[in-house]
């Protein structure tokens, strides 16, 4: 701390004058910043396999932490059986992700489903032209069409939002291992028998709804997109306890950001 003082005087004496700002306070209600569609293949009760489209999936190692909404079909799915197949698409394959986009294996469809007009869907596979291949470890069916393919078993569920009573569990935190790896020959790495080629696999990238690949332009129009951004804001915050930045969605109304937004109107 002592530092301080000194700092501050040898900035006043290069002092320039402020730069214009470059940055924004916003509130976006969602933060997909862009990630792999998955189509994850669960065991429904009746032994038949319900199929669903997800992006919040990251990877360490061979495990993956799966972000799933608590209410979806597949979610009872994992916390049950404890076993899945993560598959991904690749960004040539929009139509079957569309096609399964808006649904849910859930029967009655679930009440924070029912304003984005989800519809349940038992046999998904035949709605997205989708056929089974037989899994290795687990009982749910790989999806043949998708070219790479993660048989999993679950090792551990989390609540998110601990720090909201009200909206903890909402979504959960699903961690599984990945058992077995399987990919198409032609996306493999010419000379490693264990190497995926990332000049050949171009994954399928949900970036704020919309899809893309490794490229710079969008790849499709995403069903998935036509849902307002808004819809999403009842997760972002709690009825009971306040937060820094809970307020900033309506950070642009206030008096400094309309003169800023006059000055600059992006
Ligand atoms: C491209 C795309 C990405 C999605 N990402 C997620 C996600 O990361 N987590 C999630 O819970 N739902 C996600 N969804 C919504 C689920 O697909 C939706 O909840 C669906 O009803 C789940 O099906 P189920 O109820 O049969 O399990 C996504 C949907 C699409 C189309």
């Amino acid at each position: 701390m002592d530092s301080y003082p000194v700092t501050q005087t040898a900035n006043a004496a290069t002092a320039t004058p402020p730069a214009a700002p470059t940055h924004s306070v916003i509130s976006p209600a969602i933060l997909y910043v862009g990630t792999p569609v998955v189509i994850i293949s669960s065991e429904n009760e009746d032994g038949t396999f319900n199929l669903a489209p997800m992006s919040s999936a990251w990877w360490l190692g061979h495990s993956c932490v799966l972000g799933l909404d608590a209410s979806s079909k597949t979610t009872g799915n994992l916390l049950r059986t404890r076993q899945c197949v993560l598959n991904l698409p690749e960004d040539s394959q929009t139509d079957a992700v569309n096609a399964l986009a808006g649904t849910t294996g859930s029967n009655p469809v679930s009440a924070s489903k029912k304003p984005r007009h989800y519809i349940y869907v038992h046999d998904k596979w035949t709605r997205a032209g989708l056929t089974q291949q037989a899994s290795d470890f687990v009982r749910p069916a790989r999806v043949a069409q998708f070219p790479l393919q993660m048989e999993c078993e679950v090792v551990d569920v989390n609540p998110l939002r601990k720090d909201l009573p009200d909206k903890m569990g909402l979504a959960l935190a699903i961690e599984v291992r990945v058992l077995r790896v399987h990919v198409a020959d032609r996306l493999r790495m010419p000379g490693h028998p264990n190497r995926i080629d990332p000049d050949r696999w171009r994954p399928l990238i949900m970036s704020f709804q919309e899809f893309f690949g490794l490229r710079d332009t969008k790849v499709a129009e995403s069903v998935l997109g036509r849902v307002p951004e808004e819809e999403y804001r009842a997760w972002t915050r709690s009825d009971i306890k306040k937060l820094p930045g809970d307020d900033d969605d309506e950070a642009h109304k206030r008096p400094q950001a309309v003169a800023a937004a006059v000055a600059d109107p992006i």
